[in-house]
Formats: C-alpha cells, structure tokens, sequence
C-alpha cells in the first residue's frame, strides 16, 4: 500500500460569514495568537508525515503564497537587528514541506476545490485538511496522523468525525453508518450534506480531515451540483462509500473552525491560554475580567 505523503488543502472561499475582516485578506490568513489558521494546519499535516502540500486558491488569497515564500528584505533587517528567535520562525515557515499552489477558477464547492488536486495527486492515497479548521486532539494526538495510521491499518478512506448537537446537523456532511467495535470507528455506508434538522441519519459530522483513496477522482467527475448550487465533496464520498470499505473515525479533540466570528474569537481565547509566554498572565486577566461581568 503506498504511503500517505501528499495533501490538498482547499483554501479558496470568500470567507464570507468573516467580513468585513476579510474583504481584502484572507480567513485562512487570520492570526490565532501569533501565527495564521493555515500555518496550524500545515504543521499538522507535516506533523503526521506529509511532505508535499497542494494548496487550492482564489482571488484575494495571494498573502497565503507570500507567506510560505521567503521574505529576503525581512530576513536581512531581523539578522541585522539580531532578532534570531524571530528569523527562526518566519524560515521555519518556509521549510516545512513543498507547497504548490493551484487557482480554482469559480468557487463551485469543495468538492470542485478538491477536484484541482488530481493532476498533481494522481494514484497515490491523499489527505484533505480543510484550510480554516483547526483539530486539537486529546493529549496532543495528532487527528491527521491518528486517520492515515486507520488508513494503513484498515485500507479504505477515513474521514475525520466531530459529534455534534442534533440542532446543529444542517451545517455539516452527516454521516450514515455504524459503529464497528466498542472503540471510534465507524463502517460508513453514505453521506448526507447539510440534512435538514430531524432528517440527519446520525449527528456524526465530517470534521474537516480526510484520507482518500485515488478512486474518489472519478467520482468527483460524475456528482451533480447539489446543496447551494456546489459540487459537494460529500457526494462524491457517499459514491466512494459505494464502491469500496469507507471508515470513519470519531476523534477524541476539539475542532475550532475558523470561519465563523465566535469560534474564531474563542479559539484565539483557547489558543491565548495554552501559549506559554502568555498563558500565565492572560489566565490572571481573565479571572478579574470575568469577576467584573
Ligand atoms: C464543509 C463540508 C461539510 C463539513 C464542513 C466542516 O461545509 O461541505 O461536509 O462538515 O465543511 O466544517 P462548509 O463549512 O464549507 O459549509
């Protein structure tokens, strides 16, 4: 079975439910604490042993490319200032995989987004990283490696699954499926993209991290435009689900998903109060703050 090395990451959106924060700069682009979402997601994926990065973009999203480029003008002004610690980071960034860029011409959904990886993927197993959601697993377990390492075991596409209130199902690619042991795993049979509440086969939902098999790309071909007039990656699943064994692993973690104004602004609370050079001062502010409210 080839190994999983290569990722696409669908990074095109207009970032609308964001603006006006992102009318001219990416979601994708937004610092939680001091780095952008799409760096969290780059080290996650190198971090489970990916090294080759197709990131899907659009219009507006050129500040993603320039900050996985080197910044020779930057570089030069911290060494001369002696600004190590920051020179260390920002080459950092530029070292961490081989990233390519492709333009997805009109945002007809992601699973059209996806689509633009075939070429440069071709037969080899691959992971899809949703570029504005950030996964933390439970005592730092990488969710990424956890569904390559199903992957290995098992055979079959493994999709990342987040639980959530049966209210909230209408947001989400739901799942239909059963669980396979007493442990995570579930056996997939299809998918449902955004069911109505009340109509949803389960509330285990696609939490934004996935390993395909390179028997999705014909599939993504054949599916028709669906929910909001997109091309949903979810229909071409729920065929893939068809043809061969489909898994689903419902991780132990919490998915911050970045595109929305509230998660974005508990996530950099969240995010504030697990960084070491400000954990301790920001929980001491926060306990008087919240004294106060
Ligand atoms: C997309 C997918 C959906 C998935 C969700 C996770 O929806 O279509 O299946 O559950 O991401 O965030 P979107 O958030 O783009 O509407």
């Amino acid at each position: 079975m080839p190994a999983v090395k290569k990722a696409v990451i669908p990074a095109a959106g207009f970032g609308t439910r964001l603006l006006p924060g992102t009318k001219s700069q990416p979601k994708e682009m937004i610092p939680i604490v001091d780095k952008p979402v799409i760096q969290y997601v780059i080290e996650e994926a190198v971090d489970a042993g990916i090294t080759d990065i197709l990131m899907v973009i659009g219009k507006g999203k050129r500040a993603i490319e320039e900050h996985f480029d080197r910044n020779f003008e930057l570089e030069y002004s911290l060494r001369q200032k002696g600004r190590t610690k920051e020179l260390e980071l920002i080459r950092r960034i530029t070292d961490m995989a081989n990233i390519h860029f492709i333009w997805q011409k009109e945002l007809n959904g992601l699973g059209d987004a996806v689509r633009y990886g075939r070429l440069h993927i071709g037969d080899e197993p691959f992971v899809v990283l949703l570029g504005d959601t950030i996964l933390q697993g439970d005592n730092n377990v990488n969710i990424t490696k956890q569904i390559i390492d199903v992957y290995e075991a098992k055979g079959g596409s493994v999709v990342a699954l987040e639980k959530v209130p049966p209210e909230l199902v209408y947001r989400y690619g739901v799942m239909d499926g059963s669980r396979i042991d007493d442990g995570n795993l579930y056996r997939v049979n299809g998918w449902v993209e955004k069911p109505a509440v009340g109509h949803a086969p389960s509330d285990l939902v696609v939490a934004g991290r996935y390993v395909f098999t390179s028997r999705l790309w014909p599939l993504l071909d054949q599916v028709p435009t669906t929910v909001n007039n997109e091309i949903q990656l979810t229909s071409a699943m729920h065929l893939l689900a068809q043809e061969e064994q489909m898994f689903g692993l419902h991780f132990e973690g919490r998915r911050y998903d970045i595109g929305n104004k509230l998660d974005f602004i508990k996530t950099n609370l969240v995010f504030g109060l697990q960084h070491e050079e400000f954990r301790d001062e920001l929980r001491v502010w926060l306990k008087d703050f919240i004294k106060e409210l």
